[in-house]
């Protein structure tokens, strides 16, 4: 299937929700137009009715009434649309949106959010859903509604003279074919280069707010403001480009115009000065001409609008359903009973260099493992490539004897559980930022896993307790504190294979000590790696394996390797 296919199979999915009323919106909006033609009717029959022959002005106030009820029905139906647009269309529709789009990203391998800046993909989100409801209503009040007002203005003429009609057809569809071609070529290429730099700018902007406190401290919020500035400039540029294109062709089209209505004047007055033209007619010409001039230029604009908004969805649509760096969820799922892995002659490089070349590594079941080395050794790598974040370009990765590759990521993921080195935590309360690790957990269970992380007690002395909000990043939180609810998550979870990448960094000696007792009384029947940089953290080990540039340079167990390493600071990349 092409892709022009599956994004406009993607545009019509966005209105599965709302088939009904769309139809609705639609339709309803039509009948108002047709009500406006049958108004107009009338009105050129009011105007005429005087010189009728057998003229009786009872004959006027049916007319008016029948006008009266037309101009009612019209308000209707024009108002049956617009309440369906804006108020339940919106109310479906919208949150229908989020939500698809949302779930769509769990579709996303990790390089996915690796390789685009967060507000990129929100901004994508955001303008799918803002771009929706800008489209029905140029959908429904731009395109249908002046389509059928043109093809109205249309008939009337073509009742009044065959001359004026077919030179007016060709005028009007002259207009709105050339710009519609025009616009399709120059300006939509423009547009879609701004809304390119736009989203970037906005990607920018977002990291920048989100690192604020350190742009200030270092001095770089002057650069930053100039930076955002200029990539300001260069979303205005290419729209600026886009309307001055409009401009012209705008002003060349009124001119065509108007030199061609002042020839149909002409003749229409010469006409109703021979008395082959009644002034209702008269009227109606001229009332038709000066519609059609609004309603073309109001299509075409409505068209323009309408292809921006392709334009924009079409955008959004290529990053967020993107092919590649999808995940594997058609591979079957495994099943971890006991906790092995196997590193079999694994290579990996990120870019250019081999991060581990012909790497070995095996763990037996539940056999707890040290990790130390160098800053950049390649320890997190490590567990990058178990968790199936990146796939080594040689050798293979094991649990349970099983190849991870022929397994789904997502299967992977539940059978271990990871506190990283960079704790992450959502704007919102203590309690739901643990329970992100099990969303079916309880209370108590939540009051439990704090517990057994030592986050309790400090967490009671809190005026909310629980419901504390840790703010953006946790940003409210120290970095032990932060570190503990990352802990804390580890212990609702029920996974094989736990692996600790720096989880205890930030914590004083007595509670990293307090929560080491914990993770072994309550890990006891796991496989554990445990990456740490402070030799301490590893005392209660089955050994240590120390890596230098993706090497394993030493084993053995924590009494020989930790005083022989002791001496050897692993914040500061020096030689082990
Ligand atoms: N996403 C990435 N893309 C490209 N290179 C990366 C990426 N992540 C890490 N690297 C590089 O891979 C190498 C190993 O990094 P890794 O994070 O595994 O080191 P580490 O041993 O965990 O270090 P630390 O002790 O500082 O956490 C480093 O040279 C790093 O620059
Ligand atoms: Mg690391």
């Amino acid at each position: 299937m092409s892709k022009n296919s599956n994004f406009i199979r993607f545009v019509l999915s966005l209105y599965k929700p709302v088939k009904f009323l769309t139809i609705v919106m639609v339709i309803s909006m039509v009948i108002s137009e047709i009500f406006d033609l049958i108004k107009q009717y009338i009105i050129k029959g009011i105007i005429d009715l005087p010189t009728a022959s057998n003229f009786q002005i009872s004959d006027l106030y049916k007319v008016i009434i029948i006008l009266l009820v037309v101009i009612v029905l019209e308000l209707i139906f024009f108002y049956i649309s617009n309440i369906t647009r804006t108020i339940y269309m919106v109310k479906q529709q919208t949150p229908y949106i989020s939500e698809k789009l949302f779930k769509n990203l769990d579709k996303k391998g990790y390089p996915f959010f690796v390789n685009n800046f967060s507000g990129k993909i929100s901004s994508s989100i955001n303008e799918i859903n803002d771009e929706i409801v800008n489209l029905n209503t140029l959908i429904t009040t731009g395109f249908m509604s002046l389509l059928t007002s043109m093809i109205s203005s249309l008939i009337i003429l073509y009742t009044i003279d065959i001359n004026i009609f077919i030179t007016a057809l060709i005028l009007f569809s002259g207009i709105i074919i050339t710009r519609l071609i025009y616009f399709s070529q120059k300006y939509l290429p423009l547009i879609q280069k701004s809304q390119e730099a736009n989203r970037e700018y906005i990607g920018v902007l977002n990291d920048s707010i989100l690192n604020f406190a350190s742009l200030r401290v270092y001095g770089s919020v002057e650069n930053f403001s100039k930076m955002l500035k200029n990539k300001k400039q260069e979303t205005n540029y290419f729209r600026n480009k886009a309307s001055a294109k409009e401009f012209t062709y705008g002003a060349i089209a009124n001119i065509v115009y108007v030199i061609t209505f002042a020839i149909l004047l002409y003749y229409s007055v010469n006409m109703f000065s021979k008395n082959l033209m009644s002034l209702g007619n008269l009227i109606f010409f001229i009332n038709a001409m000066i519609s059609l001039k609004s309603d073309t230029t109001l299509f075409a604009w409505s068209y323009i609008h309408i292809g921006e908004a392709f334009v924009k969805l079409k955008n959004c649509y290529n990053l967020l359903y993107d092919d590649t760096n999808l995940l594997d969820d058609t591979k079957e799922s495994i099943e971890v009973v006991k906790g092995t892995i196997k590193f079999d002659n694994v290579s990996f490089k990120y870019t250019k260099n081999y991060v581990f070349q012909n790497f070995d590594l095996c763990i037996k079941e539940k056999e707890k493992v040290g990790i130390i080395g160098v800053s950049g050794s390649g320890k997190t790598t490590l567990v990058n490539l178990l968790f199936k974040f990146y796939t080594p370009q040689k050798g293979k990765i094991l649990i349970d004897n099983k190849d991870i590759n022929n397994y789904n990521t997502k299967s992977i993921y539940e059978n271990i559980t990871y506190v990283p080195q960079e704790t992450i935590l959502l704007h919102t309360t203590i309690y739901e930022n643990i329970k992100i690790a099990k969303p079916t957990a309880s209370y108590n269970e939540i009051v439990a896993a704090a517990k057994k992380a030592e986050l309790h007690e400090f967490i009671e002395k809190l005026d909310d307790k629980y419901d504390t909000i840790v703010g953006e990043r946790g940003i409210k939180l120290s970095g032990g504190q932060r570190q503990r609810i990352a802990l804390a998550r580890i212990f609702l979870r029920d996974s094989k294979i736990v692996i600790f990448d720096e989880a205890t960094s930030s914590l004083d000696n007595n509670t990293e000590f307090k929560i080491q007792q914990n993770i072994h009384k309550y890990f006891n029947n796991q496989t554990i790696i445990c990456i740490a940089h402070r030799l301490s953290t590893l005392k209660d080990m089955d050994y240590i394996v120390v890596i230098d540039n993706g090497i394993i340079i030493d084993t053995g167990s924590p009494k020989v390797i930790i005083p022989k390493y002791e001496k050897v600071d692993f914040l500061k990349n020096n030689d082990v």
